[in-house]
Protein backbone atom coordinates (compact mmCIF):
# COMPACT_ATOMS: atom_id res chain seq x y z
CA UNK A 1 0.00 0.00 0.00
CA UNK A 2 2.05 2.62 0.86
CA UNK A 3 4.61 1.42 -1.90
CA UNK A 4 1.94 2.30 -4.59
CA UNK A 5 1.65 5.37 -2.60
CA UNK A 6 5.00 6.41 -2.49
CA UNK A 7 5.19 5.81 -6.78
CA UNK A 8 2.07 7.59 -7.57
CA UNK A 9 3.73 10.31 -5.29
CA UNK A 10 6.18 10.41 -7.33
CA UNK A 11 4.33 10.32 -10.62
CA UNK A 12 2.10 13.34 -9.64
CA UNK A 13 4.95 14.96 -8.69
CA UNK A 14 6.66 14.71 -12.13
CA UNK A 15 3.42 15.89 -14.13
CA UNK A 16 2.67 18.35 -11.56
CA UNK A 17 6.20 19.62 -11.94
CA UNK A 18 6.22 19.78 -15.48
CA UNK A 19 2.87 21.51 -15.27
CA UNK A 20 3.82 24.34 -13.58
CA UNK A 21 6.73 26.44 -14.70
CA UNK A 22 6.97 28.74 -11.57
CA UNK A 23 8.37 25.25 -9.42
CA UNK A 24 12.06 24.77 -9.81
CA UNK A 25 14.17 21.87 -9.04
CA UNK A 26 14.27 23.14 -5.28
CA UNK A 27 10.40 22.53 -5.05
CA UNK A 28 11.36 19.03 -5.80
CA UNK A 29 12.03 16.56 -2.81
CA UNK A 30 16.00 15.17 -3.11
CA UNK A 31 15.06 11.73 -4.26
CA UNK A 32 12.87 12.51 -6.93
CA UNK A 33 15.06 15.15 -8.00
CA UNK A 34 17.98 13.28 -8.61
CA UNK A 35 16.30 10.23 -9.73
CA UNK A 36 14.73 12.79 -12.49
CA UNK A 37 18.46 14.67 -12.82
CA UNK A 38 19.71 14.78 -16.44
CA UNK A 39 22.77 16.70 -17.84
CA UNK A 40 21.77 19.87 -16.62
CA UNK A 41 19.13 19.88 -14.29
CA UNK A 42 15.90 18.04 -14.31
CA UNK A 43 14.13 18.44 -17.92
CA UNK A 44 10.39 19.40 -18.22
CA UNK A 45 8.79 16.60 -18.64
CA UNK A 46 10.69 14.64 -16.48
CA UNK A 47 11.45 11.45 -17.72
CA UNK A 48 9.76 8.71 -15.40
CA UNK A 49 11.50 5.40 -16.28
CA UNK A 50 11.17 2.10 -14.32
CA UNK A 51 14.68 2.92 -13.20
CA UNK A 52 13.94 6.34 -12.04
CA UNK A 53 10.82 5.60 -10.45
CA UNK A 54 12.76 2.73 -8.24
CA UNK A 55 15.65 5.06 -7.43
CA UNK A 56 13.13 8.06 -6.29
CA UNK A 57 10.75 5.69 -3.79
CA UNK A 58 12.63 2.73 -2.85
CA UNK A 59 10.33 0.39 -4.53
CA UNK A 60 12.01 -2.75 -6.03
CA UNK A 61 9.29 -3.20 -8.99
CA UNK A 62 7.02 -0.03 -8.97
CA UNK A 63 5.75 -0.96 -11.95
CA UNK A 64 3.75 -3.92 -9.90
CA UNK A 65 3.17 -1.66 -7.05
CA UNK A 66 1.03 0.36 -9.32
CA UNK A 67 -0.07 -1.89 -12.03
CA UNK A 68 -3.49 -2.63 -10.59
CA UNK A 69 -4.52 1.16 -10.55
CA UNK A 70 -7.00 2.50 -12.99
CA UNK A 71 -5.08 5.53 -13.85
CA UNK A 72 -1.58 3.91 -14.36
CA UNK A 73 0.01 2.80 -17.66
CA UNK A 74 3.64 1.46 -18.60
CA UNK A 75 5.22 1.86 -21.56
CA UNK A 76 7.50 -1.52 -21.60
CA UNK A 77 9.11 -0.16 -24.95
CA UNK A 78 10.62 3.33 -23.30
CA UNK A 79 10.55 1.62 -19.56
CA UNK A 80 8.40 4.53 -18.55
CA UNK A 81 5.19 4.69 -15.98
CA UNK A 82 2.57 7.56 -16.31
CA UNK A 83 -0.53 8.77 -15.26
CA UNK A 84 -2.72 8.40 -18.03
CA UNK A 85 -5.97 9.85 -15.87
CA UNK A 86 -4.40 12.35 -13.77
CA UNK A 87 -7.93 14.01 -12.05
CA UNK A 88 -8.39 9.95 -10.78
CA UNK A 89 -4.60 9.95 -10.19
CA UNK A 90 -5.52 12.75 -7.92
CA UNK A 91 -8.41 12.11 -5.86
CA UNK A 92 -6.90 8.42 -5.43
CA UNK A 93 -3.92 10.36 -3.54
CA UNK A 94 -5.31 13.12 -1.79
CA UNK A 95 -7.34 10.61 0.21
CA UNK A 96 -4.79 8.25 1.25
CA UNK A 97 -1.99 11.07 1.95
CA UNK A 98 -1.14 12.92 4.84
CA UNK A 99 0.15 16.32 6.04
CA UNK A 100 3.39 14.55 6.76
CA UNK A 101 3.66 13.80 3.45
CA UNK A 102 2.87 16.56 1.49
CA UNK A 103 5.25 18.72 4.02
CA UNK A 104 8.27 16.79 2.81
CA UNK A 105 6.81 17.67 -0.48
CA UNK A 106 7.19 21.18 -2.03
CA UNK A 107 5.55 20.24 -5.57
CA UNK A 108 2.61 18.78 -3.97
CA UNK A 109 2.55 21.64 -1.02
CA UNK A 110 2.20 24.09 -3.93
CA UNK A 111 -0.53 22.55 -5.47
CA UNK A 112 -2.69 20.89 -2.39
CA UNK A 113 -1.04 22.66 0.37
CA UNK A 114 -4.34 24.10 1.56
CA UNK A 115 -6.49 20.65 1.64
CA UNK A 116 -3.81 19.54 3.77
CA UNK A 117 -3.18 22.55 6.10
CA UNK A 118 0.70 22.58 4.90
CA UNK A 119 2.05 25.41 3.66
CA UNK A 120 3.91 25.73 0.59
CA UNK A 121 6.76 28.22 1.52
CA UNK A 122 7.72 26.55 4.65
CA UNK A 123 7.51 23.45 3.15
CA UNK A 124 9.98 24.89 0.19
CA UNK A 125 12.17 26.41 2.98
CA UNK A 126 12.78 22.84 5.14
CA UNK A 127 13.77 20.92 1.61
CA UNK A 128 16.99 20.39 1.21
CA UNK A 129 18.39 22.82 -1.60
CA UNK A 130 19.70 21.39 -5.05
CA UNK A 131 23.29 22.83 -3.96
CA UNK A 132 23.42 19.81 -1.55
CA UNK A 133 22.59 16.71 -4.08
CA UNK A 134 25.72 14.76 -5.32
CA UNK A 135 25.09 15.34 -9.03
CA UNK A 136 25.08 19.31 -8.81
CA UNK A 137 28.35 18.95 -6.55
CA UNK A 138 30.00 16.88 -9.33
CA UNK A 139 28.42 19.43 -12.00
CA UNK A 140 29.97 21.76 -9.80
CA UNK A 141 33.23 20.48 -9.37
CA UNK A 142 33.67 19.36 -12.84
CA UNK A 143 32.69 23.02 -14.25
CA UNK A 144 36.04 24.39 -12.16
CA UNK A 145 38.43 21.62 -11.89
CA UNK A 146 39.83 19.53 -14.78
CA UNK A 147 39.11 15.87 -14.70
CA UNK A 148 42.72 14.86 -14.41
CA UNK A 149 43.38 18.09 -11.96
CA UNK A 150 45.17 15.56 -9.39
CA UNK A 151 46.62 18.16 -7.29
CA UNK A 152 42.97 19.49 -7.07
CA UNK A 153 41.89 16.06 -5.99
CA UNK A 154 44.49 15.48 -3.49
CA UNK A 155 43.57 19.46 -2.06
CA UNK A 156 39.62 18.99 -1.93
CA UNK A 157 37.50 16.87 -0.96
CA UNK A 158 33.51 17.72 -1.01
CA UNK A 159 30.61 15.31 0.17
CA UNK A 160 26.84 16.06 -0.40
CA UNK A 161 25.22 15.40 3.12
CA UNK A 162 23.91 12.31 1.99
CA UNK A 163 27.53 10.84 1.69
CA UNK A 164 28.19 11.40 5.46
CA UNK A 165 28.12 8.64 7.94
CA UNK A 166 28.92 10.63 10.54
CA UNK A 167 26.25 12.07 12.89
CA UNK A 168 27.08 14.22 16.03
CA UNK A 169 24.90 11.49 17.85
CA UNK A 170 27.93 9.01 17.11
CA UNK A 171 30.41 11.34 18.79
CA UNK A 172 30.70 11.80 23.00
CA UNK A 173 30.78 16.21 22.98
CA UNK A 174 32.16 17.89 26.05
CA UNK A 175 29.52 20.43 27.60
CA UNK A 176 30.85 23.25 26.13
CA UNK A 177 31.43 21.39 22.91
CA UNK A 178 27.57 20.55 22.65
CA UNK A 179 26.86 24.32 23.35
CA UNK A 180 29.08 25.04 21.14
CA UNK A 181 27.20 23.00 18.22
CA UNK A 182 23.63 24.37 18.99
CA UNK A 183 25.40 28.25 19.25
CA UNK A 184 26.47 27.60 15.00
CA UNK A 185 23.35 25.88 14.43
CA UNK A 186 21.33 28.92 15.29
CA UNK A 187 23.43 31.49 13.85
CA UNK A 188 23.61 29.49 10.55
CA UNK A 189 19.27 29.33 10.53
CA UNK A 190 19.08 33.04 11.68
CA UNK A 191 22.15 34.41 9.27
CA UNK A 192 19.72 36.74 8.04
CA UNK A 193 18.82 38.14 10.93
CA UNK A 194 22.49 38.47 11.72
CA UNK A 195 23.08 40.19 8.11
CA UNK A 196 20.60 42.78 9.21
CA UNK A 197 22.04 43.48 12.42
CA UNK A 198 25.53 43.83 11.15
CA UNK A 199 27.36 41.02 13.10
CA UNK A 200 29.27 39.45 10.35
CA UNK A 201 32.33 38.29 12.38
CA UNK A 202 30.83 35.23 13.26
CA UNK A 203 31.17 31.80 12.02
CA UNK A 204 34.69 30.98 11.91
CA UNK A 205 35.62 28.45 14.05
CA UNK A 206 39.00 26.70 15.54
CA UNK A 207 38.81 23.28 16.64
CA UNK A 208 41.90 22.30 18.63
CA UNK A 209 42.85 18.85 20.28
CA UNK A 210 45.26 15.85 19.95
CA UNK A 211 44.83 13.45 17.41
CA UNK A 212 41.79 11.31 17.49
CA UNK A 213 39.64 13.48 19.76
CA UNK A 214 37.16 13.66 17.55
CA UNK A 215 37.38 17.20 15.24
CA UNK A 216 37.10 15.77 12.04
CA UNK A 217 34.38 13.49 12.98
CA UNK A 218 32.51 16.94 14.76
CA UNK A 219 32.65 18.82 11.75
CA UNK A 220 31.55 16.18 9.08
CA UNK A 221 28.71 15.22 12.32
CA UNK A 222 27.82 18.97 12.30
CA UNK A 223 27.29 19.05 8.11
CA UNK A 224 25.12 16.03 8.72
CA UNK A 225 22.99 17.27 11.35
CA UNK A 226 22.74 20.71 9.48
CA UNK A 227 22.21 18.71 5.89
CA UNK A 228 24.91 20.80 4.44
CA UNK A 229 27.78 20.19 1.77
CA UNK A 230 30.92 19.18 3.65
CA UNK A 231 33.84 20.57 1.76
CA UNK A 232 37.49 19.35 3.31
CA UNK A 233 40.73 20.57 2.73
CA UNK A 234 44.28 19.47 3.23
CA UNK A 235 46.33 22.35 3.82
CA UNK A 236 49.61 20.09 3.77
CA UNK A 237 48.85 19.01 0.25
CA UNK A 238 49.34 22.77 -0.50
CA UNK A 239 53.05 21.26 -0.94
CA UNK A 240 52.35 18.64 -3.16
CA UNK A 241 54.73 18.40 -5.74
CA UNK A 242 52.59 20.17 -8.24
CA UNK A 243 52.65 23.74 -7.21
CA UNK A 244 52.79 25.90 -9.81
CA UNK A 245 48.87 26.11 -9.89
CA UNK A 246 48.57 25.53 -5.93
CA UNK A 247 46.98 29.51 -5.61
CA UNK A 248 45.08 29.43 -7.83
CA UNK A 249 43.26 26.42 -6.90
CA UNK A 250 43.00 27.74 -3.45
CA UNK A 251 41.13 30.61 -4.70
CA UNK A 252 39.14 27.75 -6.49
CA UNK A 253 38.11 26.10 -3.41
CA UNK A 254 36.26 29.36 -1.64
CA UNK A 255 34.74 29.96 -5.31
CA UNK A 256 33.53 26.26 -5.03
CA UNK A 257 32.37 26.71 -1.74
CA UNK A 258 30.60 29.92 -1.99
CA UNK A 259 28.91 28.71 -4.92
CA UNK A 260 27.86 25.23 -2.74
CA UNK A 261 26.85 27.80 0.09
CA UNK A 262 25.03 27.23 2.32
CA UNK A 263 27.95 24.94 3.56
CA UNK A 264 30.84 23.78 6.22
CA UNK A 265 34.00 24.59 4.80
CA UNK A 266 36.78 22.36 6.77
CA UNK A 267 40.81 22.78 6.79
CA UNK A 268 42.35 20.51 8.45
CA UNK A 269 46.11 20.99 9.90
CA UNK A 270 45.78 24.35 9.82
CA UNK A 271 48.96 24.52 11.89
CA UNK A 272 50.76 24.49 8.82
CA UNK A 273 49.86 27.80 7.62
CA UNK A 274 51.98 29.29 10.54
CA UNK A 275 54.53 26.91 10.22
CA UNK A 276 54.98 27.75 6.28
CA UNK A 277 54.63 31.91 6.64
CA UNK A 278 57.86 31.80 8.62
CA UNK A 279 59.68 29.27 7.77
CA UNK A 280 62.14 28.96 4.94
CA UNK A 281 59.45 27.79 2.12
CA UNK A 282 59.15 27.66 -1.83
CA UNK A 283 57.91 30.84 -3.11
CA UNK A 284 54.90 28.90 -4.28
CA UNK A 285 54.02 28.11 -1.32
CA UNK A 286 54.15 31.05 0.58
CA UNK A 287 52.05 32.46 -2.35
CA UNK A 288 49.60 30.01 -1.94
CA UNK A 289 49.53 30.24 1.85
CA UNK A 290 49.05 33.91 1.65
CA UNK A 291 45.95 33.27 -1.32
CA UNK A 292 44.51 31.15 1.39
CA UNK A 293 44.66 33.59 5.03
CA UNK A 294 43.63 36.41 2.54
CA UNK A 295 40.27 34.02 1.12
CA UNK A 296 39.62 33.09 4.50
CA UNK A 297 38.93 36.84 5.65
CA UNK A 298 36.72 37.76 2.71
CA UNK A 299 34.57 34.60 3.24
CA UNK A 300 31.78 34.77 6.02
CA UNK A 301 29.16 32.90 7.17
CA UNK A 302 26.72 35.52 6.90
CA UNK A 303 26.99 37.04 3.29
CA UNK A 304 28.36 33.79 1.93
CA UNK A 305 26.26 31.14 3.77
CA UNK A 306 30.17 29.57 4.20
CA UNK A 307 30.67 28.38 7.69
CA UNK A 308 34.78 27.53 8.21
CA UNK A 309 36.02 25.67 10.48
CA UNK A 310 40.14 24.98 10.88
CA UNK A 311 41.39 22.14 12.62
CA UNK A 312 44.96 21.48 14.19
CA UNK A 313 46.54 19.27 16.58
CA UNK A 314 49.36 21.75 17.38
CA UNK A 315 47.91 25.19 18.45
CA UNK A 316 51.35 26.19 19.89
CA UNK A 317 52.25 26.51 16.80
CA UNK A 318 49.64 28.91 14.96
CA UNK A 319 51.15 32.62 15.19
CA UNK A 320 48.54 35.56 15.97
CA UNK A 321 47.68 36.02 12.81
CA UNK A 322 46.16 32.93 12.10
CA UNK A 323 44.57 33.16 15.76
CA UNK A 324 43.14 36.22 14.91
CA UNK A 325 40.92 34.99 11.95
CA UNK A 326 38.68 32.57 14.24
CA UNK A 327 35.87 33.95 16.37
CA UNK A 328 35.44 30.55 18.49
CA UNK A 329 38.12 28.57 19.89
CA UNK A 330 37.15 25.27 20.59
CA UNK A 331 38.99 22.96 22.38
CA UNK A 332 38.74 18.89 22.24
CA UNK A 333 40.92 17.78 24.77
CA UNK A 334 41.80 14.33 25.95
CA UNK A 335 39.11 12.66 27.20
CA UNK A 336 38.22 12.32 31.28
CA UNK A 337 36.75 9.20 32.71
CA UNK A 338 33.55 9.96 32.30
CA UNK A 339 33.59 11.02 28.77
CA UNK A 340 35.45 7.64 27.98
CA UNK A 341 33.16 5.49 29.59
CA UNK A 342 30.43 7.02 27.72
CA UNK A 343 32.32 6.59 24.58
CA UNK A 344 33.32 3.21 24.81
CA UNK A 345 29.62 2.22 25.66
CA UNK A 346 28.43 4.30 22.14
CA UNK A 347 31.49 2.14 19.90
CA UNK A 348 30.25 -1.19 21.53
CA UNK A 349 26.58 -0.42 21.24
CA UNK A 350 26.54 -2.92 18.49
CA UNK A 351 28.58 -5.48 19.92
CA UNK A 352 27.57 -8.11 22.47
CA UNK A 353 29.98 -7.67 25.25
CA UNK A 354 29.50 -10.41 28.71
CA UNK A 355 29.65 -8.61 31.92
CA UNK A 356 30.64 -5.03 30.28
CA UNK A 357 31.58 -2.59 32.64
CA UNK A 358 32.60 0.57 31.01
CA UNK A 359 33.57 1.55 34.10
CA UNK A 360 36.42 -0.36 34.71
CA UNK A 361 37.40 0.73 31.40
CA UNK A 362 37.05 4.35 31.82
CA UNK A 363 39.25 3.99 35.20
CA UNK A 364 42.37 2.17 32.84
CA UNK A 365 42.35 4.29 30.33
CA UNK A 366 43.35 7.33 31.12
CA UNK A 367 45.42 9.48 28.58
CA UNK A 368 43.77 7.42 25.48
CA UNK A 369 41.26 9.83 23.36
CA UNK A 370 38.30 8.37 21.15
CA UNK A 371 40.09 6.99 18.79
CA UNK A 372 42.53 5.00 20.80
CA UNK A 373 39.21 3.74 22.22
CA UNK A 374 37.78 2.52 19.06
CA UNK A 375 41.62 0.74 18.33
CA UNK A 376 41.08 -1.00 21.57
CA UNK A 377 37.43 -2.74 20.67
CA UNK A 378 38.61 -3.46 16.98
CA UNK A 379 41.64 -5.44 18.89
CA UNK A 380 39.62 -6.92 20.93
CA UNK A 381 37.46 -7.97 18.17
CA UNK A 382 39.97 -9.41 16.36
CA UNK A 383 41.40 -11.45 18.83
CA UNK A 384 37.93 -12.79 19.74
CA UNK A 385 37.40 -13.77 15.90
CA UNK A 386 40.38 -15.87 15.90
CA UNK A 387 39.21 -18.17 18.51
CA UNK A 388 35.56 -17.92 16.64
CA UNK A 389 33.76 -16.03 18.62
CA UNK A 390 31.60 -13.02 18.10
CA UNK A 391 30.56 -12.34 21.55
CA UNK A 392 33.21 -10.33 23.78
CA UNK A 393 34.11 -10.34 27.16
CA UNK A 394 35.24 -7.37 29.50
CA UNK A 395 38.24 -9.61 30.29
CA UNK A 396 39.25 -8.91 26.22
CA UNK A 397 38.20 -5.38 26.41
CA UNK A 398 40.78 -5.41 29.40
CA UNK A 399 43.74 -7.24 27.39
CA UNK A 400 43.31 -5.53 24.47
CA UNK A 401 43.67 -2.39 27.01
CA UNK A 402 47.46 -3.95 27.92
CA UNK A 403 47.90 -4.62 24.39
CA UNK A 404 47.02 -0.94 23.57
CA UNK A 405 49.12 0.58 25.93
CA UNK A 406 52.13 -1.78 25.26
CA UNK A 407 52.30 -0.84 21.77
CA UNK A 408 51.76 2.92 22.46
CA UNK A 409 54.99 2.48 24.79
CA UNK A 410 56.75 1.00 22.29
CA UNK A 411 55.79 4.07 20.25
CA UNK A 412 56.96 6.37 22.50
CA UNK A 413 60.22 5.14 22.55
CA UNK A 414 61.17 6.70 19.59
CA UNK A 415 60.23 10.06 21.38
CA UNK A 416 62.01 9.12 24.30
CA UNK A 417 64.00 12.68 23.83
CA UNK A 418 60.68 14.65 24.58
CA UNK A 419 59.47 12.29 27.39
CA UNK A 420 62.73 13.02 29.26
CA UNK A 421 62.21 16.50 28.50
CA UNK A 422 58.77 16.74 29.62
CA UNK A 423 59.45 14.90 32.68
CA UNK A 424 62.25 17.01 33.78
CA UNK A 425 59.10 19.59 33.68
CA UNK A 426 57.16 18.25 35.80
CA UNK A 427 54.04 17.78 34.02
CA UNK A 428 52.84 15.81 31.00
CA UNK A 429 52.95 12.48 31.28
CA UNK A 430 53.71 12.42 35.32
CA UNK A 431 50.31 12.45 36.26
CA UNK A 432 49.27 9.41 34.23
CA UNK A 433 51.31 7.52 37.25
CA UNK A 434 50.01 9.58 39.84
CA UNK A 435 46.61 10.61 39.05
CA UNK A 436 45.79 13.45 41.65
CA UNK A 437 42.36 13.90 43.19
CA UNK A 438 39.78 15.83 41.82
N1 LIG B 1 34.63 11.94 21.63
C1 LIG B 1 34.52 10.91 20.80
N2 LIG B 1 33.39 10.14 20.78
C2 LIG B 1 33.27 9.10 19.94
N3 LIG B 1 34.19 8.75 19.03
C3 LIG B 1 35.31 9.46 18.98
C4 LIG B 1 35.54 10.57 19.85
N4 LIG B 1 36.75 11.10 19.56
C5 LIG B 1 37.24 10.35 18.55
N5 LIG B 1 36.40 9.36 18.20
C6 LIG B 1 36.58 8.39 17.11
O1 LIG B 1 37.93 8.34 16.76
C7 LIG B 1 38.12 8.35 15.35
C8 LIG B 1 39.02 9.47 14.94
O2 LIG B 1 38.40 10.71 15.22
P1 LIG B 1 38.66 12.00 14.34
O3 LIG B 1 39.23 11.64 13.04
O4 LIG B 1 37.44 12.82 14.34
O5 LIG B 1 39.78 12.72 15.21
P2 LIG B 1 40.58 14.05 14.92
O6 LIG B 1 40.50 14.86 16.16
O7 LIG B 1 40.09 14.68 13.67
O8 LIG B 1 42.05 13.52 14.73
P3 LIG B 1 43.27 14.16 13.88
O9 LIG B 1 43.74 15.34 14.66
O10 LIG B 1 44.25 13.06 13.85
O11 LIG B 1 42.74 14.51 12.54
C9 LIG B 1 36.74 8.44 14.74
O12 LIG B 1 36.36 7.16 14.32
C10 LIG B 1 35.86 8.91 15.87
O13 LIG B 1 34.58 8.40 15.76
MG1 LIG C 1 41.01 14.99 11.80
Amino acid sequence: MTEALDVVEFLLTARVYDRHQDLDENDLPPAHRSALWGDDGVPRPPQTTEDATREATGVDNPWDAVSGLMFTDRDAFAGNVSLVDDDMAIDWYVERADADRVRDNPVLAFVFGDEFGVDYEAARDANRSVQADPQWIDGLLEEYFDEDDEEMLDLVEVRSPAEIEVTLDDIVLTEEQEEEMSKVAKAIEHRDYLATIGLSEIGKLLFVGPPGTGKTSTARGLAHQLDLPFVEVKLSMITSQYLGETAKNVEKVFEVAKRLSPCILFMDEFDFVATTRTGDEHNAIKRAVNTLLKSIDEVSLVNDDVLLIGATNHPDELDAAAWRRFDEILSFPRPDEQMRADIISLVTSEVDVADFEPAEIAAETDGLTGSDLRLVLREAVLDALVEDRTELTQDDLMAAIEDFEDRDHLRNLDTLEDALDEDHDGHDHADHDHPTPE
